[in-house]
């Protein structure tokens, strides 16, 4: 067995205090990435304000634009720092080999077995350097959903010249409601997170110093 392995299975000790967690480049995507998704949702709600797919709509003062234009041209801008900030992001996660070394394998049976500790309040987060089933999934599953929805959205900002790309998405209007979805899981995933990374001691400090 590797020592990643070994690793991964706590049969080694906890990394060394002072060592780094987080190395600098994913420090500072994960928080460019959080400002894009952040613009990215709040200017995509005021978008689907104009034309509800559902029937509800976003209260005005959670969106960001004013408008329909407004919100679009934040939509576009944000776009760009958010491919362009996700590719390094993935890049360097593959070639690094961090995705490898922390994201996988993800064992169905270990992911249960998390779910229920997390749940009874008995999952040990002693080791920041290590990743739960449970985190996991969750991390992997929010790539997988900002890959989807950046794919959507190319597809319905651009139905003409990426027509392939739409229709594999089953056309303009299903290619709509997979971006909204992928919207959803996103918002849903950032929730849970976001209260993790403050009720966790010493995540969001890993985060912000790397250590
Ligand atoms: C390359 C990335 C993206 C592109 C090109 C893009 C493009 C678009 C376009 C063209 C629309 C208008 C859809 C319409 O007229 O019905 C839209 C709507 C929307 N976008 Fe994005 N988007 C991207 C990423 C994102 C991200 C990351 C989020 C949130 C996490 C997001 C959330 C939304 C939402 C909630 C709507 C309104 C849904 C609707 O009513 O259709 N988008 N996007
Ligand atoms: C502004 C709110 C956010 C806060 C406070 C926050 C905080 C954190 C913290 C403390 C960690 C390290 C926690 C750990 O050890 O598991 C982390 C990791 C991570 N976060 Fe966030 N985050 C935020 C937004 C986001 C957003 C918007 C996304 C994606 C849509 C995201 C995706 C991730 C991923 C994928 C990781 C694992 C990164 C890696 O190890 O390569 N975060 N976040």
């Amino acid at each position: 067995m590797t020592i990643e392995a070994a690793h991964d299975r706590a049969l080694v000790p906890a990394a060394p205090a002072g060592a780094v967690i987080h190395p600098l480049w994913v420090r500072l995507t994960h928080w460019i990435n959080a400002l894009a998704v952040l613009v990215m949702i709040g200017s995509g709600w005021q978008i689907y304000n104009a034309s509800p797919l559902f029937p509800f709509a976003f209260p005005p003062a959670i969106t960001l634009g004013g408008w329909l234009a407004g919100a679009l041209l934040w939509h576009f801008a944000a776009m760009w720092l958010l491919v362009v900030n996700g590719l390094v992001y993935l890049l360097l996660g593959l070639a690094s080999g961090r995705f490898r070394r922390k994201l996988v394998p993800i064992r169905p049976g270990e992911v249960i077995a998390d779910a229920k500790a997390a749940l009874t309040g008995r999952l040990a987060h002693d080791d920041l350097s290590v990743y739960n089933a449970v985190q996991k999934l969750l991390y992997l599953g929010v790539i997988l959903c900002g890959v989807v929805i950046v794919l959507s959205g190319l597809a319905i900002w651009k139905p003409v010249q990426l027509q392939e790309l739409t229709a594999i998405l089953g056309g303009y209007d299903a290619a709509r409601y997979v971006h909204f979805f992928a919207m959803a899981a996103i918002t849903g995933f950032l929730a849970v997170h976001v209260v993790m990374a403050l009720l966790v001691p010493k995540s969001l400090r890993a985060m912000i110093t790397g250590r």
